[in-house]
């Protein structure tokens, strides 16, 4: 156990195409941000974490064998402290403090930041060795789904701790298998612009649509709506049918996009942004006006394509500029950047 206070980054996220195909075994092309949450910890003797979110001024105590229910950023601390102790790592005593600069209801994944970075810091807190990645994922996801009460798939986790500088991440999430994709951009640019309306897991029609999504799975007699023959799907009662072919259609997008990647043809990666909007919108139905008018305004500016990003229903919208077009105040541009880790 070290007896300084060690440090862990996590990440936020963008996902550059592949929304809402994550929980149904689909494909996914995120990149970690170099925004997100940093831990500080330190051991303390005896049981007790106590831990501090020093954005909002706000503190913790639990007991680390019993941490209790509780809500906001706390479920997330308890919840890891619990997630972990089940996994058989003896988290003891600790100290624990955050900031973070991934704003909140973004779609950016503060929360998979926030998960990731307080693994890792109470691993290194326990003397653990790091489980692997992809394990370590599935525990942060544990966190979201028992403690958060949002029905998350792995798409945030695995894009915080798995990315790669320059490179986005395709994820095939029925065999979990990973690849990085070289993001060269040759000169154009990423950028998000919030739309102001706060999205929100637990409480959004994000669970509402994982529903859906199982009651079609159900209908057809299949493990995930990836699996869905074009045809079959067809057949669903609506809102069904529509949710499928969202799904079916946003997963050939993501290796459209890797093809259009590969070839540095940027031009058609932005059409494959609106492509995905278009569908997320009009079946998938996870838009809002908030949303809508931000794509408006983006694409006003000249984006070359631009999309909700994250779960939807709120949330930021990403773009991609052509050189020398500019793109409107308030945009942040993002990079892929390194994976969550120790500082
Ligand atoms: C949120 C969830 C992810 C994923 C996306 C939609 O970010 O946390 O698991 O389902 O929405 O693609």
């Amino acid at each position: 156990m070290p007896d300084r206070v060690i440090a862990a980054f996590g990440p936020g996220r963008v996902n550059l195409i592949g929304e809402h195909t994550d929980y149904n075994g689909g494909l996914a092309l995120p990149f970690a941000i170099d925004r997100g949450v940093t831990v500080e910890a330190e051991p303390l003797a005896g049981g007790e974490i106590r831990a501090e979110a020093r954005d909002l001024g706000e503190s913790d105590a639990f007991d680390a064998a019993e941490p209790g229910r509780a809500g906001g950023w706390r479920a997330f601390v308890r919840g890891t402290v619990a997630v972990l102790r089940a996994a058989g790592v003896e988290v003891g005593g600790a100290r624990l403090a955050f900031r973070g600069d991934v704003p909140q209801g973004s779609g950016l994944s503060s929360s998979a930041a926030l998960e990731t970075a307080l693994c890792l810091a109470l691993l290194a807190v326990a003397g653990a060795r790091e489980p692997d990645r992809v394990e370590l994922a599935k525990l942060c996801s544990r966190v979201e789904n028992d403690w958060v009460g949002a029905e998350t798939g792995l798409l945030d986790q695995l894009a915080a701790l798995c990315s790669e500088p320059g490179h986005a991440l395709r994820i095939d999430f029925a065999t979990l298998a990973l690849a990085h994709v070289p993001l060269d951009l040759r000169g154009w640019q990423l950028v998000t612009l919030e739309s102001g309306a706060e999205h929100r897991h637990a409480a959004g029609g994000y669970n509402e649509r994982r529903a859906e999504c199982r009651a079609a799975c159900d209908a057809l007699g299949i493990e995930h709506l990836s699996a869905a023959d074009p045809a079959a799907a067809e057949g669903l009662p609506e809102p069904l049918r529509r949710r499928a072919r969202h799904v079916l259609s946003e997963n050939a997008r993501v290796d459209a996009m890797v093809a259009a990647l590969r070839a540095g043809d940027l031009a058609a990666a932005g059409a494959l942004l609106d492509a995905s909007h278009a569908s997320l919108r009009d079946d998938y139905e996870a838009s809002v006006p908030e949303v809508e008018a931000t794509v408006a305004r983006i694409k006003d500016a000249g984006a070359a394509g631009a999309r909700m990003v994250g779960g939807g229903f709120g949330g930021s919208v990403l773009a991609l500029f052509a050189p020398r077009v500019g793109a409107p105040s308030g945009s942040v541009a993002v990079a892929p950047g390194p994976p969550a880790r120790r500082l």
